[in-house]
């Protein structure tokens, strides 16, 4: 077995390019990591419209390249090249008639009508791109369902390739509730044959479901968290994958992320009003104060703040959140910064409730990376009420912001934070297990009296948050183990 592998990434999401949630972030951090430890890693990523290539520096590397699909349909497309921070190189698949707007997936959260051509075509495109450049991966690592026909189409239709036969595939699953299910109408433009259009590949109540079809072909399964792979096996978050990924058995594993600490450090952070550390936390204080006064709160380095950065998804619990706050207010001195956006009937909540509690809550609807920093920063407490939580990437970028997390215990953050233990003033956040909003004002009101009356142990726990390391390393090690385990399996059929 060679020590360094050949690794492709095929993704619809990396930081910087284009990111819409944390598979982004992962995206744009495993490779770096998987690069140190001396492997050839690559990626395949769509040139959507919102890159701005004058601030990349790209090679084209093939003017036309013809993309076969189903039914004898021929589609064009040209590769650039560029790299993720000089080392990893990356592979743009440039299409005007898929890629060339503005959104990724949808448009005023309005998905757009032609995803399965688009993505059923990226994935074609990474192999062909493979083919060629005559670049011969042992793994296409590929995420949720946007890529994850590709593992379908390696066996499918690339079995005897001289290129890609020996090439093995990974699946990483970051949500099992987004499947990518559509009508079977699209299936002839797919290609992968009605042989395989049954329960147990590709077919899910007469539509085509893109994940199952990478739950099945796969070499290899991951999730984000391992108890996010024990719940999608075991309970309803499974979303009705679960006895296609009970059938996998040890094919399917559960790996935490890890952060990118080159972008979330307090210490070298250029997006906060001020950097710190664990042994000098003025650079918070000061992160504190301006975040009160941008976002219009009481200027007081007394009152405690709770933070949000997230997606207004269902998923992530901020209607529950909404009954909670108000609740909260009511009976403690405590102030709310939220940074949102997706659901309108929760944007426009949001959005009034610094006027229904002038200086007490601040909220900013839209996506501003630089805000985000300087919430984990400058609050005091972040709060993640989900609903179920796969990894979760705020959580561990709080911890090592000080910025103690408060939240559900589900998936990756059951994981990742450790409870609060009152009478020894142990752990480094607070979890609940009922999903409801007085579960939530009630944790909250847990955290919040910490604050106020058990300060040391609030000082102590930002201290011991601070210290964890929720680095790549150790999970990259983990990934090679499953090319690995992948490669075996490929090689045995
Ligand atoms: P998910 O991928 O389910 O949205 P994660 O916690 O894994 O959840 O990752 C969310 C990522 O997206 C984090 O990097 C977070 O900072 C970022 N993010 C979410 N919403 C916003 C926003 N409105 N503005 C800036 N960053 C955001
Ligand atoms: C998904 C999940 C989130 C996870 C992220 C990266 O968006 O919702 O929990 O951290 O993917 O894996």
């Amino acid at each position: 077995m060679a020590n360094s592998l050949k690794i492709l990434f095929v993704a619809s999401e990396c930081v910087p390019f284009a990111k819409t949630g944390g598979l982004a972030d992962v995206v744009g951090s495993l490779p770096k990591a998987l690069h140190a430890l001396g492997h050839d890693v690559r990626i395949v990523l769509p040139k959507y419209a919102s890159i701005d290539p004058s601030r990349l520096t790209l090679q084209r590397l093939q003017e036309s390249m013809c993309v076969r699909m189903g039914g004898g349909q021929e589609e064009w497309c040209a590769v650039d090249m560029g790299h993720l921070e000089k080392e990893v190189p990356v592979y743009f698949i440039e299409s005007w008639k898929f890629f060339g707007r503005p959104g990724i997936y949808n448009e005023n959260n309005i998905d757009y009508t032609d995803n399965p051509q688009r993505f059923a075509f990226l994935c074609r495109a990474a192999l062909q791109m493979c083919i060629d450049q005559q670049f011969q991966p042992d793994i296409v690592h590929v995420h949720d369902w946007p890529t994850a026909l590709t593992a379908a189409y390696l066996k499918i239709w690339h079995g005897q390739d001289p290129v890609l036969s020996k090439t093995a595939s990974v699946l990483t699953i970051h949500n099992m509730q987004y499947q990518g299910v559509f009508s079977a109408r699209h299936y002839e433009y797919i290609g992968l044959g009605w042989q395989h259009f049954h329960s147990g590949q590709l077919e899910d109540h007469g539509r085509i479901n893109f994940l199952k079809g990478g739950i099945f072909f796969a070499d290899a399964l991951t999730t984000v968290s391992p108890t996010y792979a024990e719940e999608t096996r075991h309970s309803d978050l499974g979303a009705g994958m679960q006895s296609y990924l009970r059938a996998r058995g040890g094919d399917y594993a559960g790996i935490l992320n890890g952060v990118d600490y080159e972008d979330w450090d307090p210490a070298s952070d250029p997006l906060i009003p001020a950097n710190y550390t664990g042994a000098d936390l003025s650079g918070k204080a000061r992160c504190k104060e301006e975040l009160q006064r941008a976002f219009q709160l009481e200027v007081d380095p007394g009152i405690p703040i709770v933070g949000v950065v997230s997606r207004f998804a269902g998923q992530k619990g901020l209607d529950l959140l909404y009954e909670a706050i108000h609740r909260s207010l009511k009976h403690m001195r405590v102030q709310f910064v939220i940074l949102g956006s997706g659901d309108k009937e929760l944007e426009w909540k949001y959005m009034q409730l610094p006027s229904l509690y002038p200086g007490r809550v601040g909220s900013f609807i839209g996506y501003d990376n630089r805000k985000a920093h300087w919430i984990e920063a400058g609050a005091d407490f972040f709060i993640m009420p989900s609903h179920y939580e796969p990894c979760g990437l705020n959580q561990l970028y709080s911890l090592k912001y000080g910025t103690l997390p408060i939240v559900r215990s589900t998936g990756g953050l059951a994981d990742t934070v450790e409870q609060y233990e009152e009478a020894t003033g142990q752990g480094t956040g607070f979890k609940y297990r009922d999903n409801n909003p007085g579960a939530i004002a009630d944790t909250v009101g847990w955290a919040v009296s910490t604050f106020y009356d058990r300060h040391e142990h609030y000082l102590a726990m930002q201290q011991r948050a601070m210290q964890r390391h929720f680095g790549w390393e150790e999970s990259a090690r983990k990934y090679v183990a499953v090319y690995l385990q992948a490669l075996a399996k490929k090689r045995r059929s």
